[in-house]
C-alpha cells in the first residue's frame, strides 16, 4: 500500500526502475477537482516536447473546458462515459496525417501521438493528477464535433485528466476495481 491505500502488489519490478513508470496507472475513481490553467497548460507543455518522426509534430490536442465538458462527455462510449464524468477535463489527440514539409502520408504520426500521450500522462503523475486513455470513444462524432476533415486528420483516442478519488470512501467492489495491474515479464517482451 502506498499513497491514498493504492495497492501496487501487483506491480512487482525485475530490477528498480523510477517509480514514476511503475506508480502511473489508469483509475477510473476520479473525484471534483478543478485543474488551474498553470498546470494544464504545463502538461500539454510536456507532450509538445516529444519526439517524432521528421520532427513533425503530428499530435493535435482537444480539451474540454467547464462549459464544453458534457460535450466531451457525450462523444465517450457508455462506458467510459460512467467513470469519466468525474474527472476534471477530457480530450482527444488527433494526429495530422500528412507531413507538412512534402505532403507525404506519415506512417508515424499515429506512433508519435503515443510518445505524446506518455510525456503528457507522466507530467500529469508529477502534478499530482492521474490520466486515463480511452479507445472507446465515438471517433466520427468527434471528428464532426472538433470540425476536422477526416482526409487531413484522425481522431487517434481519447484521454482524462482529473484527481483520484479517495479510494476510501469506495464500496468495496468499486475499491477492488481500482488496483493496479500487472505485465508481461520482461522475457516476453526484450530479446536478444
Ligand atoms: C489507447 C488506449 C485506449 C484505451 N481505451 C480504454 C477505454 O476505452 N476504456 C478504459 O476504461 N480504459 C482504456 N484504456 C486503459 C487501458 O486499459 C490501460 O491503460 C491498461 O489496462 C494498462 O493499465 P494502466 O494504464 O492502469 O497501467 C486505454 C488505454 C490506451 C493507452
Amino acid at each position: 500500500m502506498s499513497e491514498n491505500q493504492i495497492d501496487f502488489s501487483e506491480r512487482q519490478t525485475k530490477v528498480d526502475v523510477d517509480p514514476i513508470f511503475v506508480e502511473r496507472w489508469s483509475p477510473r475513481a476520479f473525484q471534483q477537482h478543478v485543474i488551474d490553467e498553470a498546470t494544464l497548460t504545463r502538461i500539454m507543455e510536456a507532450a509538445r516536447w516529444s519526439p517524432s518522426c521528421f520532427n513533425a509534430q503530428p499530435w493535435r490536442l482537444y480539451t474540454s473546458t467547464k462549459a464544453t465538458f458534457d460535450e466531451y462527455l457525450n462523444l465517450l462510449v457508455e462506458g467510459n462515459q460512467a467513470w469519466a464524468k468525474d474527472t476534471s477535463v477530457i480530450g482527444f489527440m488527433v494526429a495530422e496525417r500528412h507531413f507538412e514539409h512534402n505532403g507525404k502520408p506519415n506512417a508515424y504520426a499515429e506512433f508519435d501521438c503515443g510518445a505524446a500521450w506518455m510525456a503528457l500522462t507522466l507530467q500529469a503523475r508529477k502534478e499530482g493528477l492521474y490520466t486515463h486513455g480511452m479507445g472507446g470513444i465515438l471517433k466520427p462524432e468527434v471528428a464532426d464535433y472538433l470540425k476536422i476533415d477526416p482526409a487531413q486528420h484522425e481522431v487517434v483516442m481519447g484521454f482524462t485528466i482529473g484527481k483520484l478519488a479517495d479510494l476510501s470512501n469506495l464500496s468495496d467492489e468499486k475499491r477492488s476495481q481500482e488496483v493496479p495491474n500487472s505485465r508481461k515479464s520482461l522475457d516476453d517482451i526484450w530479446f536478444r
